[in-house]
């Protein structure tokens, strides 16, 4: 197909705007399957695909469509849709031209509106505004279109549709066809091709979704990965149409799968280029990094013997996901684990959900912490997310936080609150304006260790759940932050240390004591519980003693009833975790580890 038939675009939306209802009507429209066939191949295909167990992810798909007598290729290629992953967004809006940006017109613009647009402005790309739900009898179309325009984007050729009721669909595709530029190539040059996705397949090993900028990838080519020089050989080449379809070749200009026999994902990431090992580019597409993981967590299993259980676990989700890290770590009281790292909170929950239903594992997270940078007194800079690696105070020059940008938006009738919210937060305002008369943007800078923690929880509550937020990773930034340390009867306890601001640390102290009150359980002697900074106490609290005789109940002499009583009370204590000299339940220590 001529290079200029081709259209390269994403549906870029807020969560539940309408993105995969609209993408399944284009798929419809162009012909590439009907309505039912859509619900029994597409769904067939999948079932089959599971029960193979190989890996279904539709992250592009390759639509044709005949318009004004010419044929076209429309490639619709999927982003993720959380702020955990915006590096992968951004990588596979700069594998398009041309954006269509899907609002529900019964809710406006909201933050991921907002993210989106930014990410597909700063890739360059065309934009569409598409007015979605128009249907609905709430939908307000004016306004709508006045938040978008309110963001800098002329709205006044919005399309109006009904992804649903299939209202208006034929002109969101001869939008496409007829505003969003061709690819542009430079015929001279030797293969690039931009890694938009890479993921592990139990048979096929390691599929890569590519968007080839310059020169072509034919089958048995010999490729090079840019960064780290590995060489493959490419056994396959496919596109979706959504059914997959094998090709010979994949031009300037389009987008496909590739298959090239490769065992590791960490060799394919994310916005790396693949080249031609005989005739390599010499410089590489921009923007490849490698993304470090913002949020850390220890991950033990509950059960001490399912140290390997959980090894396994982890190694296992590792395969399908490079940004997953991960490293053996002992800790006092909780035993052996990992010290894991996350992009974010949503990732740090995925990944604890699929190790407990997945692999069925009993497992522990303990409170998440951010990476910090110190700056030694011997000028050396060290990195850390756990509390206990941080040096001396009389060692460290300064700490440094990460820092992100946080969009909120929210109704106007909840701007008070919501600013108090971010204040508290140790943010500063960097901006406020307002979309439409009762709705505003608020960007504020804050750090991101006081975001993981309950932010989006208590924005939902304070705002009646119609706020809605967005963050991004902004930079490294200089605070008066301490250690605080956890001592039951005198013994830290390192699973509850904590790295925290110096003007916090009393208040977060109390919290932490008064929750130990709450589940720590009487025991026959006093418990004596103390938070520490920088070798000065800063909170205390007493749990009394309880005399507790498990034989008390037994009157007489029953001697068989008497073992059984104690041999139950030995079958409990092995349960449970060892505090310092408490012993406690794993589900009141769950509820000590969860953050405050
Ligand atoms: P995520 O995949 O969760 O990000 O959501 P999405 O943006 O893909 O939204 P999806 O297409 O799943 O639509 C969300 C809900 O809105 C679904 O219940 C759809 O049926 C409904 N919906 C989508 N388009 C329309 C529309 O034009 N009119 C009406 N009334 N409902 C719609």
């Amino acid at each position: 197909i001529d290079i200029k038939n081709i259209r390269n675009f994403s549906i870029i939306a807020h969560i539940d705007h309408g993105k995969s209802t609209l993408a399944d009507r284009l798929i419809e429209k162009t012909g590439s399957l009907d309505k039912r066939q859509m619900k029994d191949q597409v769904l067939d295909n999948l079932e089959v695909e599971r029960r193979h167990g190989i890996t279904v992810k539709a992250q592009a798909v390759r639509m044709e469509y005949l318009y004004d007598g010419v044929l076209y290729e429309l490639n619709m290629i999927d982003t993720p849709g959380h702020a955990d992953f915006t590096y992968e967004v951004s990588k596979s809006l700069s594998a398009c031209e041309g954006a269509l940006l899907v609002v529900d017109a019964t809710q406006g613009v909201e933050a991921q509106t907002v993210a989106n647009l930014y990410l597909a402005l700063e890739n360059n790309l065309e934009i569409i505004p598409v007015i979605n739900k128009i249907d609905l009898p709430t939908a307000d179309i004016e306004k709508t279109k006045s938040e978008i325009e309110n963001l800098g984007l002329d709205a006044s050729g919005a399309i109006l549709i009904s992804a649903k009721n299939d209202i208006g669909t034929d002109k969101v595709l001869e939008a496409i066809i007829k505003y969003i530029p061709p690819p542009k190539i430079n015929n001279e040059e030797t293969l690039k091709a931009l890694i938009i996705d890479s993921w592990y397949d139990n048979y096929k090993g390691v599929v890569c979704l590519v968007r080839v900028f310059e020169g072509e990838i034919k089958i048995h080519d010999r490729i090079m990965i840019f960064s780290n020089k590995k060489e493959y050989n490419v056994e396959s080449i496919s596109v979706l149409t959504p059914k997959p379809k094998e090709i010979e070749t994949l031009h300037a200009g389009e987008v496909g799968i590739l298959i090239s026999n490769i065992k590791n994902i960490d060799d394919v990431l994310v916005g790396d280029t693949i080249t031609l090992a005989s005739n390599p580019a010499k410089a590489a597409l921009k923007g490849f990094k490698k993304i470090k993981p913002f949020v850390y967590a220890g991950i033990y299993p509950t059960d001490t013997e399912k140290y390997d259980d959980l090894k396994e676990g982890l190694e296992k989700l590792k395969l399908n996901d490079s940004s997953l890290e991960f490293e053996p770590e002992k800790s006092d009281s909780l035993g052996f684990g990992f010290r894991c790292g996350f992009l974010g909170m949503l990732h740090m929950n995925i990944t604890k959900e699929r190790l407990e239903e997945e692999f069925g594992l009993d497992i522990v997270v303990t409170n998440p912490s951010v990476l910090y940078k110190v700056e030694k007194t011997d000028g050396s800079i060290i990195e850390i997310s756990n509390p206990k690696d941080l040096p001396e105070p009389q060692f460290i020059r300064s700490i440094l936080e990460p820092y992100v940008s946080i969009d909120v938006i929210t109704p106007s009738e909840y701007i008070g609150s919501v600013l108090n919210l971010l204040q508290e937060k140790r943010g500063y305002q960097k901006n406020l304006s307002y979309l439409s008369a009762n709705r505003c943007l608020i960007t504020y800078s804050a750090p991101l260790s006081e975001t993981i923690t309950n932010f989006y929880d208590t924005l939902k509550s304070i705002t009646r759940g119609y706020a809605s937020f967005n963050y991004e990773f902004e930079g490294y930034k200089p605070s008066d932050l301490v250690k605080m340390i956890i001592l039951i009867n005198n013994e830290p306890i390192d699973s509850f240390s904590q790295i925290v601001h110096k003007d916090k640390a009393y208040a977060q102290a109390r919290e932490v004591l008064a929750k130990l009150k709450e589940f720590v359980p009487r025991q026959l002697f006093e418990i004596r519980l103390q938070a520490k900074v920088g070798g000065k106490i800063i909170a205390k609290e007493e749990i009394k003693a309880l005399r507790k005789d498990v034989l008390a109940k037994c009157y007489g002499g029953d001697i068989t009833r008497k073992r059984k009583l104690l041999e139950k009370q030995k079958e409990g204590k092995k349960k449970l975790k060892q505090l310092g000299k408490v012993a406690i339940s794993k589900e009141a220590f769950m509820k000590l580890l969860e953050p405050t």
